[in-house]
């Protein structure tokens, strides 16, 4: 028994999710190691991916109106920020009237030390590499009085999460947020299946290439013996959920240690590892779970070329 292995979070996980009796899991935390991170970063210049320039298009486009529907005395923090890449419309909007404070909030200190390089003469940028929850935390406790707070959560990460799980987390941020602080939420909207399943099945296999990634980290960090030949990607489209699932499919019986989680864990053929949700939504849908967890909804933005919101939560 690897008890100190054990210990990981990572570890963990997988062993929780491979020995589940029904669908076996992956989180899709997991996916995003360095080379994870670097597959995900090709997606979203991908052709048929187009939910990221959406975001960016939205933002570069709106940031002034955004801030006019702010008071003037703003904090920004990102949650998984990375460079702050789409973040530099809103400080730039911000820059000439008002002394920013941006905390960009992430667990890549590459990513963090990009951002700090490149968005630093719009203001001061206080980067903090730690989880959401405990990014936001720091965030509320280092707020002077007097200042509203922005908090972004952007690219429809939010649509990564179990309904359920996606309110919680909302509240769970709103917890450290006060009256008339707002959050402005990036989600994904409902469209065509086809174009859905080409974006999260695109040709050039770099989507496939992330997902498998996964069981090579874990062969990488977890001394498995996963043969990533011996596993598909395959993308489904689950209307009652209204979601994109990705999962890893087993091309034969097959028996895979994973030593450092203390598992031997077998595949029947055609078997599936669900590695990702990715939940598409509807604008009431978005008022609905920001109502339940403590926000209204201001304002929407919509892209014209892809089915994509901006949506600025006020918290109540
Ligand atoms: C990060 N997240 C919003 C992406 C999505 O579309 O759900 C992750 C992704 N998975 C496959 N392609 C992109």
């Amino acid at each position: 028994m690897y008890a100190a292995a054990l210990d990981s979070e990572f570890a963990r996980a997988v062993r929780a999710g491979l020995t589940r009796t029904e669908q076996k899991t992956l989180p899709c935390r997991y996916l995003y190691d360095d080379v994870g991170s670097a597959l995900f970063e090709a997606i979203t210049f991908l052709p048929e991916y187009g939910l990221t320039r959406a975001d960016a298009r939205i933002i570069q486009a709106n940031a002034g109106e955004l801030i006019e529907c702010l008071p003037d005395n703003l904090l920004v923090a990102e949650l998984g920020s990375g460079t702050g890449a789409k973040t530099r419309a809103i400080l730039e909007a911000l820059h000439p009237c008002q002394d920013v404070v941006y905390y960009p909030i992430d667990v890549s200190a590459a990513s963090l030390a990009k951002c700090k390089q490149e968005l630093g003469s719009l203001g001061a940028v206080v980067p903090l590499e730690t989880s959401y929850l405990e990014g936001m935390r720091q965030v509320a406790e280092r707020r002077a009085p007097g200042k509203t707070l922005l908090v972004l959560f952007l690219g429809s990460t939010i649509g990564n999460f179990d309904p359920e799980a996606a309110i919680d987390f909302l509240y769970a941020i709103r917890l450290c947020l006060q009256e008339g602080d707002a959050l402005l939420l990036g989600t994904d909207m409902v469209k065509p299946v086809d174009q859905l399943m080409a974006a999260y099945d695109d040709p050039a296999g770099v989507t496939a290439a992330f997902n498998l990634n996964l069981l090579a980290r874990i062969n990488r960090e977890l001394a498995a013996d996963f043969d990533l030949r011996q596993f598909e990607h395959v993308i489904r489209y689950n209307g009652d959920e209204q979601r994109i699932e990705m999962h890893l499919r087993s091309r034969q019986y097959q028996i895979v240690s994973i030593r450092r989680a203390d598992l031997i864990v077998d595949f029947a053929p055609n078997e599936t590892i669900r590695t990702e949700v990715c939940h598409k939504f509807r604008s009431e849908q978005v008022c609905r779970m920001a109502r339940v967890a403590g926000f209204q909804m201001e304002a929407q933005w919509l892209d014209e070329e892809w089915a994509f919101a901006e949506n600025l939560l006020v918290a109540r």
